[in-house]
């Protein structure tokens, strides 16, 4: 396969995609990255137009995905979703459809992203419903910019950020992805993203949180899967400290319970208050017997999911590193989805 069979798909998350398409991606930003520091243009994109529509704020993903659209010679339209007469009920008199939305748009640009999470849908699955009728209905690539349960852009940023740190071969490094106390009420997005590409690229995944708190099935399952085919691991617990004995890497993510939209946000963020315990601290991070270096998607509810220490060791910390890899790997899924040749 070559980079430019990639054109025209999309990506809502990377389970959709094979092994040998990320890897593509992977080499792209890595060229590309080299461009961007030679200081060597890389126009794969002159004057096409991505249109960003966000339901909820982000400051990583509009920034990143923004100035990577500049820097391939196109440009970025952002869009919140109360700027449009869009209506995610699809009955008489609610407003304008997906499928007419996702029809226009794709008269004017080249590819479409989407922010929709958290307070912004009713359900689970709905989110993922919507991403995946816009992508049915539009005539361009579709990228899922974070959703409820999938985030690719992250989990790819992470393994490229991974293997840049660590180089190529994972295997024995222990990955612990633990539940950290929050009052922010986030989705499972890029947990659950990062838990399948990393268990896909070999890595020994330790999933740990408190009893409640557990992941999809569907996410779940295919976590095993890809562990299983990649000579990987993966485990759940709740047994902090025995997940954090020999950790490389930790993850520290406060993440909402598949009972949130049953319960409500307050009960939501009630009930975590319940574990405030399960933090990155200092203490865990000198017991752990390996770096534990800090990966964090970012915003990082400082002094709550880690202490601040953690986050300002600059040996230890990683989190500006995978912010900064954003752009780059989007520049390569952007270049990828929107440039190339259609099959
Ligand atoms: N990690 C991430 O998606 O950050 P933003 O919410 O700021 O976009």
């Amino acid at each position: 396969m070559s980079w430019y069979h990639l054109a025209g798909k999309d990506l809502i998350s990377t389970k959709d995609w094979t092994k040998e398409e990320l890897e593509i991606v992977l080499k792209v930003t890595e060229e590309l990255k080299a461009l961007y520091y030679a200081g060597v243009p890389h126009h794969t994109l002159k004057d096409k137009t991505f249109l960003m529509l966000f339901f909820n704020p982000s400051t990583r993903t509009r920034l990143s995905f923004e100035t990577a659209m500049t820097q391939l010679g196109g440009h970025a339209q952002y869009i919140t979703g109360a700027d449009l007469r869009l209506s995610l009920e699809d009955k008489p008199g609610a407003g304008e459809t997906v499928k007419d939305t996702a029809k226009v748009m794709s008269r004017y640009a080249h590819g479409i992203g989407i922010r929709l999470l958290e307070d912004k849908v009713s359900r689970w699955g709905e989110d993922t419903e919507i991403l995946y009728k816009f992508a049915e209905f539009a005539d361009i690539p579709v990228i899922n910019m974070a959703s409820n349960s999938w985030h690719p852009c992250q989990g790819l940023t992470d393994i490229y950020t991974i293997r840049e740190k660590l180089a190529s071969d994972l295997k024995g490094v222990r990955y612990t992805i633990m539940w950290a106390y929050s009052p922010w009420a986030r989705s499972l997005g890029s947990v659950q993203e990062e838990m399948l590409v990393a268990a896909r690229f070999g890595l020994e995944v330790v999933v740990a949180h408190p009893k409640g708190y557990e992941l999809e099935p569907e996410a779940l399952a295919l976590a095993k899967r890809y562990a299983e085919g990649s000579g990987g691991k993966f485990e759940v617990t709740s047994d902090l400290d025995d997940a954090l004995k020999g950790a490389t890497i930790v993850f520290p993510r406060g993440w909402m319970s598949l009972r949130r939209y049953e319960i409500g946000k307050e009960a939501e963020i009630k009930n975590a208050e319940k574990f405030k315990d399960w933090k990155y601290t200092r203490q865990r991070q000198k017991e752990l017997g390996k770096p534990g270096y800090l990966m964090h998607v970012m915003p990082i509810d400082r002094g709550h999911e880690a202490d601040p220490e953690i986050c300002d060791d600059p040996e230890l910390s990683w989190m500006y590193d995978q912010a900064e890899n954003r752009l780059h790997v989007q520049k390569a899924i952007l270049s990828l989805t929107m440039g190339g040749r259609p099959s």
